[in-house]
């Protein structure tokens, strides 16, 4: 099979595509590198040993994509590609409506015409927005509270009637929780640019003393130690439910839609922790306000996952320190030093 990966050089897409080409899978990837960098894909040859065609260019560019469906028999869709800052997409939300929203569309207009009918989507539990209690199942009310949660449940809501429309459609939905951790090798992992929004790597970062001190948003939250609790999940086990999810859009028809979580959430203090006894390395930190838009408690009912998938997440919290901090000691400044 022939698969496309749009955002493939990116995070959780480079990791997939590891993944894919080790189960046999061609790939054909689209990448515009806006927040990536071409040594990922050198990174991906070298940890697999196989190679993959690679168009660097926009899903949002119709001319691009009609040349990469004519010139490649393209049988299923993973689209990871779309901007994920949250407070950026605040910031400049039509950026984010249409890279993520137009870009989507372009995508499907093209798959249509060359009757491409298999995809799974990159989305997101911030579509939950602030959740009544957790766990969280798929049938929780959805309410996303920025520009970027919208484009994730605006994608959701296209994506499903085009489904609908048509009844060979299969679409397979994957709402993540947090996901962390890097390729076991060290040679792949988060190389965010500046400065980086997301817990696992600040405190890689404070590890390696590129940054001087953690601040923790918020000690005041209604949760044993006062800091918010999240679900995070090995990026390794979280591209594993891709592979589940393409034998799902492979053998049925229809809209299916999946959290991609372990189901255990962990306060931030209990990830600062997980981290110093997994590496030996001490975090400074300081409790600082909250940051706003923060949800208290947010964590994952992975069962639909497991029934219908038979997929569930192995990997430990420790698990996910030890390879994120690899990847760092490995590649004190990411990808950046390659180029
Ligand atoms: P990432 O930024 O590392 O990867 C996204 C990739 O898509 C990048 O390589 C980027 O260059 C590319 N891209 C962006 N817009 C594009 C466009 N219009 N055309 C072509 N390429 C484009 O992010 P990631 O963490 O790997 O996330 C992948 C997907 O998963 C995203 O859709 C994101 O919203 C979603 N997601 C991520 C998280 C997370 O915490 N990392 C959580 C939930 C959902
Ligand atoms: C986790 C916890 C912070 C940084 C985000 C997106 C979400 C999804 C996953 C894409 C929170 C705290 C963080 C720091 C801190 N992405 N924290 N100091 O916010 O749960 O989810 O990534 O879809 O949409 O919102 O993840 O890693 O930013 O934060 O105290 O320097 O760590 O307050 O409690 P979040 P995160």
């Amino acid at each position: 099979m022939r698969i496309l990966v749009t955002g493939g050089a990116g995070y959780i897409g480079s990791h997939c595509c590891v993944e894919l080409l080790s189960e046999g899978y061609q790939l054909v990837v689209v990448d515009s590198l806006v927040n990536s960098k071409p040594e990922a894909l050198r990174r991906i040859r070298r940890i697999t040993g196989r190679d993959l065609e690679f168009y660097r260019g926009d899903v949002g560019d119709r001319e691009l994509l009609e040349r990469v469906f004519s010139e490649n028999r393209i049988d299923a869709v993973i689209h990871f590609a779309g901007l994920k800052a949250v407070g950026e997409s605040v910031q400049v939300p039509l950026k984010y409506y249409r890279n993520n929203v137009c870009g989507t569309v372009a995508l499907c207009e093209a798959m249509e015409r060359h009757q491409i009918k298999r995809m799974v989507f990159s989305s997101s539990a911030t579509v939950y927005g602030e959740p009544e209690r957790c766990p969280i199942s798929e049938d929780f009310p959805l309410e996303a509270k920025s520009p970027y949660g919208r484009t994730k449940l605006m994608i959701e809501q296209i994506l499903g009637d085009l489904a609908s429309s048509n009844r060979d459609f299969s679409l397979v939905i994957l709402r993540y929780f947090n996901p962390i951790g890097a390729h076991e090798s060290g040679l792949m992992g988060e190389d965010p640019n500046g400065i980086p929004n997301n817990l696992m790597p600040y405190i890689t970062q404070v590890a390696s003393g590129r940054l001087e001190t953690l601040n923790v948003f918020g000690g005041d939250y209604d949760t044993p130690d006062g800091t918010p609790i999240r679900d995070y999940i090995h990026v390794v086990d979280l591209v594993k439910g891709h592979l589940k999810a393409l034998d799902k859009a492979t053998s049925s028809a229809g809209t299916f839609v999946y959290n991609l979580g372990t189901g255990r959430g962990y306060s931030v203090l209990e990830v600062i922790r997980a981290f110093e006894a997994a590496t030996g390395v001490r975090i400074p930190y300081r409790i600082v306000d909250r940051r706003p838009g923060d949800v208290p408690v947010c964590y994952a009912d992975p069962s639909k996952a497991l029934r219908e998938l038979g997929w569930r997440a192995e990997r430990t919290l420790e698990d996910m320190c030890r390879d994120s901090w690899r990847w760092q000691t490995m590649n004190p400044m990411g990808y950046d030093d390659q180029d």
